[in-house]
């Protein structure tokens, strides 16, 4: 009798392995729900490309707006996409969970033309029960038009402030100044049930502690539902990195300042009634944000206009980024794709990795078990310690964050998704832009 090497007992004398199903039944539970033949529900998010003036700091796909027929004109094919992509799919009774029209600054729209958005919407999909999130800037939207998104569902705004000091603003090239803020913050809080919540940048050109600190002080008085800091990046499509390759001067804080500025950031928001929702966004009242709980888990969305990206059945997808190519392609009824990457089960680990388990406070360990099989922390054990160690988390047996984990969220996930990657296989992939 052979023995069998690999699972040290004796190799079988009869050829009884058949296989039919994995694990075998009697793992099985007994469950006679029928939720399985209801629909998946799925995201929707809807890009307007225009906007009063080009920020120097943007990286965004958004132009400067010529005139309103410019908007006419690309609503017109706008729906004519939400069209194709139903004759391609029955979505109309696939519930959405939420719907995210960004840009650009789609608070720019005219009731007129955002109405003839969310009816195409409705013709194609069922938009009731709906988390719907409306993209603005101050000063581009009057009570007429809260009041015209209030009737379509709209129920989250989020406002782009970036900073509450003047002088960072306009050298950032922004039309806005504080007063204009403030005065856009309280005509949306007049309205009651509709979330608002405001992007503040952090490490902005011209940026000091003080102008900073202001910043946080003035956005956690002004009692908006939300506060978002995202870190300033000089990406290369934008006008202060092509000054910097001018030798322009601009006056970026260093590396360190930024994370003072945070460090002042969640030390005021730790005393104040503001709680982190993700690394990177705090909820005065537990509100949560659906379409990035959902995206960032990796739900279905489908991606309408210009340079959208969607994500459907594991195949994350961009459509164009060329405005002529993209009404070209509407024109001849094609669908306006760019390009797609088809998620593997260990990119959509790494996904999760970086983008659930380091940054939402929601995500527990159980939810990675129950999706993927296995305990991260106890898989990768010495990348857990190293961050224990490093007080970054608080223990190694769960990712509870530390101030300091809070801060350096992103680093986190990469540690762990480097450490995967080192387990299970090197990619041709890299962390880094
Ligand atoms: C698509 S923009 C729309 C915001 C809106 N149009 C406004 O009034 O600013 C969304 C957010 O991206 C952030 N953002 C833009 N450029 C950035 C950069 N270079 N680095 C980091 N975040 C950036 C800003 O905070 C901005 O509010
Ligand atoms: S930050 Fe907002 S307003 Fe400024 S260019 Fe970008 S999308 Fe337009």
């Amino acid at each position: 009798m052979l023995k069998n090497e690999v699972f040290g007992g004796q190799a079988p004398e009869t050829r009884e392995e058949f296989y039919t199903n994995y694990p075998l039944y009697r793992y099985w539970s007994v469950n006679k729900s029928d939720d399985l033949f209801s629909s998946t529900p799925i995201n929707i998010y809807i890009h307007i490309p225009f906007c009063v003036q080009i920020c120097e700091f943007c990286y965004y796909r958004t132009e400067k707006i010529k005139s309103q027929n410019d908007i006419d004109n690309y609503i017109e094919s706008l729906c004519k996409e939400i069209a194709l992509v139903g004759s391609r799919k029955n979505y109309s009774n696939t519930p959405v969970n939420s719907i995210y029209i960004g840009g650009g600054t789609p608070s720019l729209l005219k009731p007129k033309q955002f109405q003839k958005i969310v009816d195409t919407l409705r013709k194609f999909h069922d938009i009731s029960s709906a988390e719907f999130t409306l993209e603005t800037a101050a000063g581009t939207f009057n009570k007429e038009k809260i009041e015209s998104y209030l009737e379509n569902g709209v129920n989250r705004i989020s406002m782009g402030v970036q900073s509450f000091d003047d002088k960072v603003l306009r050298m950032s090239n922004r039309t806005h100044v504080q007063k204009l803020v403030f005065n856009s913050i309280e005509l949306l809080q007049d309205y009651n049930g509709l979330v608002v919540n405001i992007d503040i940048l952090s490490g902005l050109v011209g940026d000091t502690y003080k102008s900073f600190s202001h910043t946080v002080e003035e956005a956690i008085k002004s009692k908006v539902d939300a506060i978002t800091f995202y870190k300033f990046k000089t990406y290369a499509n934008t006008a202060f990195y092509q000054k910097s390759l001018r030798n322009d001067k601009i006056e970026l804080p260093t590396e360190q300042q930024e994370i003072e500025f945070m460090e002042f950031a969640l030390e005021s928001l730790k005393a104040s009634e503001y709680d982190m929702w993700t690394t990177f966004a705090f909820t005065r009242n537990g509100y949560k944000h659906t379409y990035i709980e959902k995206t960032w888990r990796g739900d279905d969305c489908i991606a309408y206009g210009v340079s959208s990206f969607g994500s459907l059945s594991g195949m994350s997808y961009q459509n164009t980024n060329d405005l002529t190519n993209y009404t070209d392609c509407i024109n001849k009824n094609v669908l306006p794709l760019y390009r797609q990457h088809k998620l593997s089960l260990k990119d959509m680990i790494v996904k999760e990795l970086l983008l659930c388990v380091a940054r939402l406070k929601s995500y527990e360990k159980t939810e990675f078990v129950n999706k993927f099989g296995f305990d991260y922390c106890e898989f990768l054990s010495k990348e857990m310690e190293y961050l224990c160690a490093n007080g970054f988390i608080h223990n190694t047996n769960d990712l509870e964050l530390t101030t300091k984990g809070i801060l350096f969220g992103d680093y986190i996930g990469k540690v762990l998704a480097e450490g995967f990657k080192e387990k299970v296989g090197r990619d041709k992939y890299q962390l880094l832009y």
